[in-house]
């Protein structure tokens, strides 16, 4: 299980009077000297761009912003997309409420999952801004899925590039019950979210790291494989975002807004809050065509190979005796 050596030069930087701050090994830093209820000047957006991509991740703290603030921030990187299923506001329906206390509990995020793949063109980034946070609990996990795809052996790299993988709305499933009328309706949505096909191992469009991109949420198939061999294999590359070394955890306070890269990030909102209250708004930017890799060249599937300077131990100590 390799993990990114640590550049330990470069956990701060700073460019046009953003400094990046980095929060964890894998992914996740934190951004300070913007303020979102202002313009954006254009360095300050290029600058917030590029972290985005590189640490895939971004945290940034005490912006006490409105819907709109936050609505225009997302505006910055694309054209936002309205979710079919979520709680909207009915006025700006791009924005997503999530208000979660006694009387309604967190549904359905509680499980490792890049946002909608259920899409033909699943978003690219989700921002999420938080109001009211719970005393204790209410996390939100995050992993790595390009260091999850270095994590796997040479051999399993090899294997599962250029497989395919089928999404589903899966989870949107059980809130149509089995009145005709609920039957009609999700026949509906079927054929406006028909399964999509997706490649099991994509390429990020900016930083080309390739990148672990199926999960439990929406993922129900590896295409042209067997029942009992996807299970298998899904279990395993799912697996991957469990893996501590490949993860960053977000202690959220209010006013704390979190954006993260759709293309190469997976997340899990931790429920262990409830009954306290949670209140967080989120926008979701639309993305473009997923492109996989095709065939994987043996020489070409790994971006980093970990190699221990001369002289250093690999084993910190602990090589096994050779005993003759
Ligand atoms: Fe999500």
């Amino acid at each position: 299980m390799p993990v990114r050596p640590v550049d330990s030069d470069r956990i701060v930087t700073e460019s046009d009077g953003v400094t990046v701050t980095r929060a964890a090994v894998s992914l996740g830093a934190e951004i300070s000297g913007v303020d979102l209820t202002g313009p954006l000047p254009d360095e300050q957006f290029n600058a917030i761009d590029a972290a985005l991509v590189e640490h895939e991740v971004i945290v940034f703290r005490d912006q006490n912003i409105t819907s709109d603030h936050l609505t225009a921030f997302g505006r910055r990187f694309g054209e936002l997309s309205v979710h079919p299923f979520a709680p909207m506001d009915e006025a700006a329906p791009e924005v997503i409420q999530f208000r979660n206390d006694e009387n309604s509990a967190p549904y359905g995020t509680d499980n490792w999952h890049s946002d909608e793949t259920f899409r033909t063109e699943p978003p690219m980034a989700t921002v999420l801004c938080a109001k009211v946070v719970p005393a204790l609990g209410g996390d939100t996990m995050f992993a790595s899925m390009s260091a999850a795809f270095e994590g796997l052996s040479d051999r399993m790299q090899r294997f599962v590039s250029g497989l395919e993988a089928i999404h589903d709305i899966l989870p949107f499933r059980p809130l149509f019950g089995s009145s005709e009328r609920d039957r009609r309706e999700l026949q509906r949505f079927e054929l406006k979210y028909p399964l999509q096909v997706h490649p099991v191992v994509r390429i990020h469009p900016v930083s080309g790291r390739k990148v672990l991109f199926v999960n439990p949420v929406f993922t129900v198939r590896i295409k042209d494989m067997d029942e009992n061999e996807s299970r298998t294999l899904l279990d395993v590359l799912f697996r991957q975002a469990h893996v501590p070394e490949y993860q960053y955890r977000h202690r959220w306070a209010p006013h704390t807004l979190v954006m993260w890269d759709n293309r190469s990030a997976q997340h899990y909102a931790v429920h262990d809050y409830y009954p306290q209250r949670r209140y967080m708004e989120r926008v979701t930017i639309r993305g473009g065509p997923v492109i996989g890799v095709d065939r994987a060249d043996p020489k070409d599937v790994r971006r980093i190979k970990f190699e221990a300077p001369a002289g250093v131990d690999l084993y910190g100590g602990h090589k096994p005796h050779v005993v003759d």
